[in-house]
């Protein structure tokens, strides 16, 4: 059975102190979780700080981002091999505040995976529509070109290595979450997609999280639908108290 992720999204929170304060909480209190990937993804600047907390334990190191190019005059950008020499294992692509405010595109998101990839690194690809196209009826449409985009070229063995996250826009940092039924079937939609391209062994062991004002009150209602396999958290991450609970009820579910 695939493992779970529950994955901690820090976004621009926390200098060095509360990072360090913040991954020690989450460390100490996930000690006994077995069967749930626990990833947090600090900012750059508090990478190294965090690794040197969490190495040996449960809890695995993320980056929000990354460049394509292995090094050179891109003032402002990291490295593949630069996440790697802080502990990173994962990596955040196609974040929907990436594509809204820093020109992220479908195709940069692609050049990033790729770089990724060849580098031994691992991805949490993350898709989802605006309001305004949900209430177009383009949510599946945006979806699958976000989808195809990101996954141009990319072989279906790469697929160990790739998470996928459905972010609808609309619910991201809103309070408002999308329903079960909603998550479940776009989801589902996902799965089907890559299935269609990939087959069925790489369909049905992809993971996808869904993220959206997760929270302890709504994560045990959203995880236990059959293709939500983890959640990709904002707000509620920065918090011990409100981030452990919902690793506790994905581990509950596994067990
Ligand atoms: P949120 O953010 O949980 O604060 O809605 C989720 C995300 O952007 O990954």
């Amino acid at each position: 059975m695939k493992k779970m992720m529950i994955a901690g999204n820090w976004k621009m929170h926390n200098d060095n102190a509360q990072a360090l304060q913040l991954a020690n909480q989450i460390k100490i209190k996930t000690t006994a979780v077995k069967a749930t990937e626990i990833v947090i993804c600090p900012p750059y600047t508090a990478l190294s700080v965090v690794n040197d907390v969490v190495k040996g334990s449960n809890v695995v190191l993320g980056a929000q981002n990354m460049f394509w190019e292995a090094q050179g005059a891109y003032t402002g950008e990291v490295s593949a091999a630069m996440l790697q020499s802080c502990g990173v294992q994962y990596v955040i692509l196609g974040h929907s505040e990436r594509r809204q405010y820093f020109g992220e595109t479908d195709e940069t998101v692609n050049k990033r995976l790729r770089a990724v990839l060849e580098n031994g690194l691992k991805a949490i690809v993350c898709v989802g529509e605006t309001l305004e196209e949900r209430e177009a009826g383009r949510a599946r449409e945006v979806i699958d070109s976000q989808v195809s985009g990101a996954f141009a070229g990319i072989e279906a063995a790469a697929f160990s290595s790739i998470v996928v996250a459905y972010e609808p826009v609309w619910a991201i940092g809103t309070g408002k979450t999308a329903s079960p039924d909603q998550a479940q079937e776009i989801h589902a939609h996902i799965r089907g997609q890559i299935e269609k391209q990939y087959g069925h062994d790489v369909a049905m062991a992809l993971r996808i999280l869904y993220g959206g004002s997760v929270k302890p009150a709504n994560a045990r209602e959203l995880l236990s639908r059959p293709d939500l396999d983890g959640a990709l958290v904002g707000g509620a991450c920065l918090k011990a108290e409100t981030f452990v609970p919902i690793i506790q009820t994905a581990e509950e579910l596994a067990g």
